[in-house]
């Protein structure tokens, strides 16, 4: 499948992971890239990747939970290019808690960043959006949307309602040539997967027997990167998903597939 996002315009969240590998990959399809992220270091380094590159790509501090942070993001958009045609939303965190110990800080934030920063971009970019003629927007959910780990309350929490947010966004933003899907990856190698890797190792197993035993619960039998994602989210945003909208797209190596017993 030939795609080419030359003379598209694209805003991503997350300076790391998938969201910068997906930045980077509409760039290179020929799409100039507004990449968000909160952590200046990766902000930076993002930033350097593209620019060696020689890529489209402009880097902006924003903070996806902040009104106003949002807001300032979506300015910097409107004044440079006036529409948008693709809008990821990648940026997330995790902790693992269960509801006894999760605090209700923990709660608030979780559902803040994943959450909320879904209806808040979209909002706040969806003026650019209907300029655009034609704009995707893909949410980044979680194969921990359709089932469930131990200790990840909040975090599925998020990903399960960013499935029912996307149906709902589909529904109406049809009307104004807008399409709207999620993805939910099972296991990607990311700094969010060696987080989770360090959490769950036991016997004092290292990231890379982490990774190891992921891999095997894949039915593919190695754990995803990047690519795999950001090929999925290239395709959402492009023409020859017209017909796509209010779906989400498992990419998880048919880990949901596959029954534990
Ligand atoms: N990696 C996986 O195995 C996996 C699996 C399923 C779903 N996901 C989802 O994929 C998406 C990307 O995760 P990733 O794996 O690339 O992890 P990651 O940690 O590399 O990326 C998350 C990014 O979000 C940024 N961020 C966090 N809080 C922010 C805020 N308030 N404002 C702006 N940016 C903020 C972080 O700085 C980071 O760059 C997330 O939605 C995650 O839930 C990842």
């Amino acid at each position: 499948m030939h795609i080419d996002f030359t003379g598209k315009v694209a805003a991503v969240t997350g300076t790391s992971g998938i969201g910068l590998d997906a930045g980077l990959h509409l760039a290179r399809l020929g799409a100039r890239v507004f990449l968000a992220g909160i952590d200046a270091e990766l902000n930076r380094a993002a930033a350097e990747m593209a620019a060696g590159e020689g890529l489209a790509v402009t880097v902006q501090h924003v903070d996806v939970a902040d009104e106003a942070s949002v807001r300032a993001w979506s300015a910097e958009i409107a004044g440079e290019t006036g529409h948008l045609h693709a809008l990821v939303n990648a940026a997330a965190i995790q902790f693992y808690g269960s509801i006894e110990d999760t605090t209700p800080e923990m709660w608030d934030r979780t559902i803040a960043v994943n959450l909320r920063s879904c209806y808040l971009t979209s909002h706040c970019l969806y003026p650019l959006m209907k300029a655009a003629n034609g704009a995707s927007i893909v949410h980044i959910s979680s194969v921990q949307g359709h089932a469930s780990q131990n200790r990840v309350a909040a975090y599925a929490a998020t990903k399960g309602a960013v499935h029912a947010l996307t149906r709902a966004m589909a529904v109406d933003c049809a009307a104004d040539g807008i399409r709207v899907n999620s993805i939910s990856p099972g296991s990607v190698r990311t700094p969010l997967l060696e987080f989770s890797a360090r959490e769950l190792a036991t016997d004092g197993k290292s990231v890379d027997e982490m990774f190891a035993e992921f891999a095997a619960s894949h039915p593919v039998g190695r754990i995803g990167m990047p690519a795999d994602t950001s090929a999925m989210i290239a395709y959402l945003c492009s023409d020859s998903a017209g017909f796509v909208t209010g779906a989400d797209m498992l990419v998880d190596g048919g880990l949901t597939s596959q029954l534990g017993v």
